[in-house]
C-alpha cells in the first residue's frame, strides 16, 4: 500500500552535481549521479506530494509527475530555489553543490603557456542553498544532507546547528558500494525535537529506492509533528 502523507504538501528538491565552468569546454564538478536525489523525488511523488525536482547535470529520466527544472551551477541552482521558496512547503538538499566556483570564467579557452609546469585556479566560495532556504522567511521546513568520510555523525550535527536545518539525512561516503553513483545507500537521519530532544534514525544499507521511501516518511511524519508543536 502506497501512504498518501504528503497529500496536498509541496515538496523541492535539489540532485545531482553542479557545474563549476572555467572557460566555455572545461568546468569543475563531482561524482553525484543523481540516483539519491531522483529517488527521494519519485519517493515524494508515490507519497501523493507535488513534487518540484531542481537537477544538476544528470543522465537519468525525469520520474514520473515530478516537475524537472535543469540547472548547471551553484548560483543557477540557488536561482531556481530562491523562485520555489514561498511555493514549497517541504526543501530536501541532495544536491552535492561544489563548494568552489572559479574566481574568474575565462571567455576563451585557457591555453597553456611554454615553459609552464603548473597552472594556478583561484576559486571563490559558493552560497549556500540549504542554508539559504534555511534563513529564509518564512521558510519551508528545511532537509539538508551530509556527506562524510568520518566522524560522520559528528559533522552532520555540526551541519545541522550552523545552517539551521530542520533535519539532516547523514551518508558515509567512504564505503565502498555506497553514496556517490552507486546503487544502494545507507543513512542517519538527525533532527532536534520540540523539547530540544536530538531525534535520530539509523537506516542499514538498502537500495536507494527504499532508502528514499524511509527518508520521505521520516520527514512528512516530522514536518506534520512540527505544524502541530
Ligand atoms: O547523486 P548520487 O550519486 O546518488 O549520490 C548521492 C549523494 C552522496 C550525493 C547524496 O546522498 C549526498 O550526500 N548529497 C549531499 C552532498 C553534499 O554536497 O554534501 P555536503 O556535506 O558537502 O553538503 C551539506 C549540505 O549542504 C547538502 O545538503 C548540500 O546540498 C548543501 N550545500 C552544500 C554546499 C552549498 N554551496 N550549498 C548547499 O546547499
Amino acid at each position: 500500500a502506497t501512504a498518501l502523507d504528503a497529500l496536498g504538501l509541496t515538496i523541492t528538491l535539489t540532485a545531482g552535481p553542479t557545474r563549476e565552468p572555467l572557460d566555455p569546454v572545461r568546468y569543475l564538478t563531482n561524482h553525484s549521479s543523481g540516483k539519491m536525489g531522483y529517488a527521494l523525488a519519485t519517493a515524494a511523488a508515490r507519497h501523493g506530494a507535488r513534487v518540484r525536482l531542481i537537477s544538476g547535470p544528470v543522465s537519468l529520466a525525469t520520474p514520473a509527475g515530478v516537475e524537472r527544472i535543469d540547472v548547471e551551477s551553484a548560483s543557477e541552482m540557488l536561482e531556481a530555489a530562491r523562485q520555489a521558496i514561498a511555493d514549497s512547503d517541504i526543501f530536501i538538499g541532495c544536491a552535492a553543490v561544489a563548494d568552489y566556483r572559479a574566481e574568474q570564467y575565462n571567455e576563451h579557452k585557457i591555453k597553456k603557456t611554454p615553459g609552464d609546469e603548473t597552472l594556478v585556479l583561484r576559486l571563490v566560495k559558493n552560497p549556500d542553498i540549504v542554508a539559504t532556504m534555511a534563513s529564509a522567511e518564512p521558510r519551508p521546513f528545511v532537509v539538508g544532507f551530509a556527506a562524510e568520510t568520518r566522524d560522520v555523525e559528528a559533522y552532520a550535527r555540526d551541519k545541522l546547528e550552523r545552517k539551521n536545518l530542520d533535519m539532516i539525512v547523514a551518508n558515509d561516503v567512504s564505503q565502498s558500494g555506497l553514496g556517490f553513483g552507486a546503487d544502494e545507500n545507507a543513512a542517519v537521519l538527525l533532527w532536534r525535537d520540540a523539547d530540544n530532544e536530538p531525534g535520530r534514525l539509523e537506516l542499514p544499507p538498502q537500495s536507494k529506492a527504499t532508502l528514499a521511501d524511509a527518508i520521505i516518511a521520516t520527514v512528512v511524519a516530522r514536518f506534520h509533528a512540527t505544524q502541530r508543536e
